[in-house]
């Protein structure tokens, strides 16, 4: 289910000292399922060997036309998506202009799909004011740019101007490649486990990780949604591409979700929130006693609270449940005026594979994956047609 997998992506790269990032680079998207052909610019391949890419790629490496004059014809004609990593500011520029002076840039010419430019430069040649106009006219074109990030370059310059991590530009892939199914939806996505705290340093939380709240907001990403997550304690590796809230109680979840809710096309609310909280929080750590009793009291059932505010948010919720499990998740349907639920039984915590019931008030369907982002890809895959009927 990632979109990477059979999918033709051309990647072009130009002659800056990034250029070795796009081995690696080069090896995750084939190592993602896709095939991949490259081309380098002749000064690129002074940082790099044409051999290195065509021992990772199983393909012929192109530099110039030396065997057919419609190399950038055929290229342009195969690619399901062009990304250049590292594009240097000068092929930015030319493109920008609509030069043609090598294979590379003949072939952008050439391109009619999706384009995504991964820049790598010097900060001062990054912002010059001739390269900002550049990019600028590039993107109103419709062309991505993966901004570069900040930091130490090799010039020991410090600044913006670091090729984007290799995820981030494989995200930018996946989006390229997905349908726009989602465009012009807002999502909002809680994930992530709330923590009462007790005293200064203690509290009662639980085990989830964020793991299918990340992935639900990667698939949604990938979907052209405007995307955010407000996450309590996570383990999981966080998305690149969407904007991140942290909160850490139940009381401050709450009053996020409330703060967005009518600016909201979609709210799946996957956050594990407890259920209660200590009556107290003590404002000093408790020293050890022989025994302690911990008086608690119900945390507000935001879900619940949602359900009964909504007007035009369609809204998910989930249940885990050790006992009678679709038939719960349907009374929490109900109750909490849902329009999706996603029932799991206990054992999918921790497991390696992940498995649920997906319940609307028409259907129940049965899913098991190898991984939670599969998983989100169906559900989010279900909701886009639950959207368009
Ligand atoms: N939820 C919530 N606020 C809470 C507890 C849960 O918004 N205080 C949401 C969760 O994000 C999830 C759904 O409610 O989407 C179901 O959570 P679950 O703990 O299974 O349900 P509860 O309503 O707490 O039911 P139970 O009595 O079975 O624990």
């Amino acid at each position: 289910m990632d979109p990477l997998k059979g999918k033709k992506v051309l990647v072009g790269v130009t002659g800056g000292i990034a250029a070795y990032k796009a081995v690696e680079l080069v090896r995750s998207l084939k190592k993602h399922g896709a095939e991949v052909k490259v081309i380098l610019t002749p000064f690129a391949e002074k940082f790099v060997n044409r051999l290195t890419f065509e021992t990772l790629t199983g393909n012929k490496v192109f530099i110039d036309w030396q065997e057919n004059p419609l190399t950038h014809i055929n290229l342009s004609r195969w690619a399901d998506v062009f990304l250049i990593a590292p594009c240097t500011v000068n092929t930015l520029s030319k493109i920008a202009s609509g030069i043609g002076d090598n294979l590379l840039t003949t072939t952008v010419l050439a391109y009619k799909g999706n384009l995504i430019l991964a820049p790598a430069a010097n900060p001062a040649m990054y912002n010059n004011p001739a390269v900002k106009e550049n990019r600028e006219k590039l993107k109103k074109r419709g062309i991505t740019i993966v901004e570069p990030e900040y930091g130490i370059l090799a010039c020991e310059e410090e600044g913006e101007g670091k090729l984007a991590n290799e995820e981030k530009i494989l995200e930018y892939v996946r989006k390229s490649l997905s349908a726009p199914l989602l465009k012009d939806k807002k999502v909002l996505i809680t994930c992530g486990a709330t923590r009462e705290y007790m005293d200064p340093v203690r509290f009662i939380s639980n085990e989830s990780s964020g793991e299918m709240g990340f992935s639900l907001a990667r698939v949604c990403w990938w979907f052209s949604a405007q995307v955010k997550v407000i996450a309590g304690f996570t383990t999981a590796q966080a998305p690149f591409c969407v904007e991140i809230v942290k909160i850490r109680s139940a009381q401050e979840l709450r009053a996020e979700v409330l703060k967005e809710l009518n600016n909201t096309d979609i709210l799946i609310m996957n956050a594990a929130v407890a259920d209660y909280k200590p009556v107290r929080r003590e404002s000093k750590k408790l020293s050890k006693k022989s025994k302690l009793t911990l008086e608690l009291e119900k945390t507000p059932d935001i879900l619940e609270e949602v359900g009964r505010l909504k007007k035009n948010t369609l809204l998910i919720g989930f249940a885990l449940e050790s006992e009678d499990l679709i038939n719960r998740a349907k009374e929490k349907l109900k109750r909490k005026n849902l329009d999706m639920i996603i029932a799991n039984p206990p054992e999918v915590m921790g497991a390696k594979y992940h498995k649920g019931f997906l319940i609307t008030s028409e259907k129940i369907e049965e899913f098991v994956f190898g991984s939670k982002l599969e998983s989100a890809f169906f559900i989010i895959k279900r909701l886009t047609s639950f959207i368009s009927s």
